[in-house]
């Protein structure tokens, strides 16, 4: 059952929705070669108690830690570790703020130091993906045209889009219906209605679209071992169009 927000439930979820996209501002120039996915979290952490918010990964479905960082070939919900970011890397840091029971969701992936010519196209084309979606949003359009709209793109590209994981609704659910499919058929699935609050997080390979998930039960990697990237907001809905509510609080 997809739900609808009222404009009250939406103005309760910009704190949430704003505070997430501030620590994606907060992380960025600690992003450099050296520092390890365990500061990151730690500087995540710290951020979101010290703002009254609550990181909602931290313990959800047994998930260790307060933000995902996912490095290189991993896909999604790498668990930080003591593993050192070196130059060249990308790390997706994947940031899920509560704060008054509402959730705000978004990630960005940042290059550690000077990335090569094939970092930077799978990147570029992950970040632009997102945007192709968020296009799409309006009363009216379908589930399956954000889909679509975004594998014509990616795959346009030479890249492909992961299959398994999809964006979803949330609110006071981290996950609600309905999940958002990162391809599709035109016209198809849901038709999108004013107060409808949901994320675009499209994941693209360099490589093959084929993942599997690590021993950790977590860890989402490429079979091929081909780099990925992945951009996501979280978003509602208008009259006319979409608002992206994860926007910082102040340009970066
Ligand atoms: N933030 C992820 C998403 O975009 C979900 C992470 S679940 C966790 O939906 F448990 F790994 F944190
Ligand atoms: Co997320
Ligand atoms: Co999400």
């Amino acid at each position: 059952m997809v739900s609808i927000k009222s404009a009250a439930d939406i103005e309760a979820m910009r704190p949430a929705c704003r505070h997430a996209a501030d620590t994606l501002v907060m992380i960025e120039p600690h992003i450099q070669p050296g520092i390890t996915t365990d500061e990151i979290n730690r500087l995540v952490h710290e951020f979101t108690i010290q703002a009254g918010a609550i990181p909602a990964p931290l313990n959800y479905h047994g998930f260790p830690k307060s933000v995902c960082t996912s490095v290189n070939h991993v896909v999604c919900h790498g668990i930080p570790g003591d593993k050192r970011l070196k130059d060249g890397d990308i790390v997706n840091v994947d940031v899920t703020s509560i704060i008054d029971g509402w959730h705000g969701d978004t990630s960005k992936t940042f290059y550690v130091g000077e990335p090569k010519v094939r970092t930077r196209k799978v990147v570029e084309v992950a970040r632009r993906a997102l945007e192709v979606g968020i296009e799409v949003v309006r009363p009216g359009a379908t589930l399956g045209d954000i889909g679509h709209a975004i594998q014509h793109y990616v795959e346009g590209e030479r890249c492909s889009v992961v299959r398994e994981y999809c964006g979803h609704g949330i609110g006071r659910q981290f996950h609600e219906d309905p999940q958002v499919l990162h391809y599709g058929k035109p016209g198809t699935g849901l038709a999108l209605r004013p107060g409808v609050v949901f994320t675009i997080e499209p994941m693209v390979n360099l490589g093959k679209a084929g993942v599997k998930v690590l021993s950790d039960g977590w860890t989402v990697v490429t079979r091929d071992r081909s780099l990925s990237a992945q951009f996501e907001h979280t978003m509602v809905v208008t009259e006319d169009g979409c608002e992206v509510l994860t926007l910082p609080s102040r340009e970066s």
